[in-house]
């Protein structure tokens, strides 16, 4: 199996939300939930804008999506998504999202697709600061980003009741 890392081109768009739509299934599967949407919930998350991928980044509402490319099927089985802070005065931070293919995880993909994106804000001047949310209970997301050198500045108790479980938000931040 070779699996590419690769930034997201306006070509693999429609590879991407396939995968997207795959990844949102997959929260709560096993009982741990990773995306504040209940599975029926109609306002579910909206994967990878169709041109905020290619905005400049000194457009405010700018993403950029790099993708985990399995070379032999052509699918996408993961992503690791930035996106800037939609306000003119806080486009020094930027906000950090990422998800495997289930039995593509614990292969050392969410690793490297981390470090893609933290090497892209590293060459990028005038960001300076990336911030995510996690679920206080998602073990294996909290260890990764703890690796990759995020501290946790707080935890929002009670943030997110799905299917009648009551869900702690930690936020976690890198400085870069
Ligand atoms: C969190 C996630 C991205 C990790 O990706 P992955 O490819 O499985 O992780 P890797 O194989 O690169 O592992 C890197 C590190 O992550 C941590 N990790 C990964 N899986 C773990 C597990 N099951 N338990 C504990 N730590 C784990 C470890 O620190 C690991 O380093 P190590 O191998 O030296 O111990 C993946 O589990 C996933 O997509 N989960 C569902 C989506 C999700 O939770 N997204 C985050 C929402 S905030």
């Amino acid at each position: 199996m070779t699996i590419k890392i690769l930034p997201l081109t306006p070509d693999t768009l429609s590879v991407l939300v396939e995968h997207f739509k795959r990844h949102r299934a997959e929260s709560g599967l096993d009982g741990v939930h990773f995306m504040p949407f209940a599975p029926d919930d109609p306002n579910g998350p909206t994967g990878p804008s169709s041109d905020r991928p290619f905005w400049s980044l000194d457009t405010p509402g700018w993403q950029r999506w790099f993708c985990a490319h399995d070379t032999q099927s052509g699918h996408i089985v993961g992503h690791v998504d930035l996106k800037s802070d939609p306000l003119r005065t806080g486009v020094h931070w930027c906000h950090l999202g990422i998800g495997i293919d289930r039995v593509y995880r614990g292969q050392g993909l969410g690793e490297q697709l981390m470090q893609a994106a933290i090497n892209f804000v590293k060459a990028s001047p005038g960001i300076d600061h990336i911030e995510l949310r996690v679920f206080a209970n998602n073990t294996p997301a909290v260890a990764l980003y703890k690796k990759m050198g995020f501290k946790e500045v707080g935890t929002l108790k009670d943030r997110f009741r799905i299917q009648g479980q009551s869900i702690d938000d930690t936020v976690m931040v890198l400085g870069i």
